[in-house]
């Protein structure tokens, strides 16, 4: 494949503090090159018999086509991002960073702050869009390649030398300063939206339990420091526990397989969390029999591998 080039989104002229020369260097010798790169990279690619060929060789010319790609993809959002203006994030924007950050001024200090961290070196700072959170992220991305996985960049600073030195020499502050001036927002919030469309990655279903409640670990365990009341019932089969060295602390390990025998030990005035080792069948299972019973039973997800993931105390046990 050969990737096309970008045409330039932003009008260099009507840039405040941008230097016309810096931009037409930026434009067509850093991001043209890192096109042309790319390019090449993937016709040597394409030449390659896999089959035979050196593991350095792949190894080589797969993170070349890696920094290449990113580089090319940041540059467009680069300039994508500028634009005269008064600098000030749109209302649906300054929302969503007062959300995410506190505010939007500790938004900007933070990123101005991680942008002044690099200059001097070299790096990508970024507003970048989480769909799995729901939430905006400042990342910094070194060797055009440290990006967020599943995440949106939404916004791009490029803090490489090249990006400022023919304006600032090496006076990176005042082209931060600059660049933040000249944020286009109205196009900012556009690709914002356009992130927020995108499909968080699909949680795991167990639709033939669809009809049991579940509770996270991480709920369990606010319930737990509350002192709220709750029955917990540890039901990892029996052949399990046996050669395990540790059970959750507060719960009561219980055979799933004799729910009928001991059910009766649990009070129905306080609700029951009930768990196996990772949260498939055998805890729900035992929850939806104890919830047919008239117990208020629901299934800790994800089990006891879990809790023990969120650092959650266990004791020791057999
Ligand atoms: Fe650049």
């Amino acid at each position: 494949m050969r990737h096309p080039i970008t045409p330039i989104h932003c009008r260099p002229w009507t840039l405040n503090g941008l230097s016309l020369q810096l931009i037409e260097s930026h434009y067509e010798n850093n991001y043209g090159g890192a096109l042309r790169r790319l390019n090449a990279i993937q016709q040597d690619l394409e030449r390659l018999d896999f089959a035979s060929a050196p593991g350095h060789l792949v190894n080589g010319l797969k993170r070349e086509e890696l920094v290449a790609l990113n580089s090319t993809l940041l540059h467009e959002l680069y300039f994508a991002c500028l634009a005269f203006g008064d600098g000030r994030p749109t209302e649906a924007l300054a929302q969503a960073l007062a959300r995410d950050f506190g505010s939007v001024d500790r938004w900007r200090d933070e990123f101005v702050a991680m942008a002044g961290a690099l200059a001097g070196g070299s790096g990508w700072v970024l507003l970048t869009y989480v769909p799995r959170d729901h939430r905006l992220a400042n990342q910094v991305a070194a060797e055009h390649t440290q990006a967020i996985a599943g995440a949106i960049p939404v916004l791009a600073l490029d803090v490489y030398e090249h990006a400022y030195h023919i304006d600032f020499g090496a006076n990176a502050r005042a082209y931060i300063d600059a660049y933040m001036r000249n944020i286009d927002w109205k196009a900012v919030q556009v690709r914002y939206e356009d992130a927020c469309g995108v499909a968080p990655p699909r949680p795991l279903e167990q639709p033939e339990f669809g009809d049991i409640d579940a509770v996270s670990v991480e709920d369990v365990r606010a319930m737990m420091q509350r002192g709220d009341p709750v029955q917990i019932v540890d039901a990892r089969p029996r052949h399990y526990v046996s050669r395990t060295r540790d059970i959750m602390d507060g719960a009561t390990w219980r055979d799933p397989e004799r729910v009928q025998e001991w059910q009766g030990e649990l009070s129905k005035d306080q609700p029951v969390v009930v768990f196996c080792v990772y949260g498939f069948h055998v805890g729900c299972r035992t929850a939806r029999v104890l919830r047919d019973a008239g117990f208020d039973a629901k299934y800790m997800a994800g089990g006891h591998a879990a809790w023990r993931a969120i650092g959650g105390k266990t004791l020791a046990y057999g």
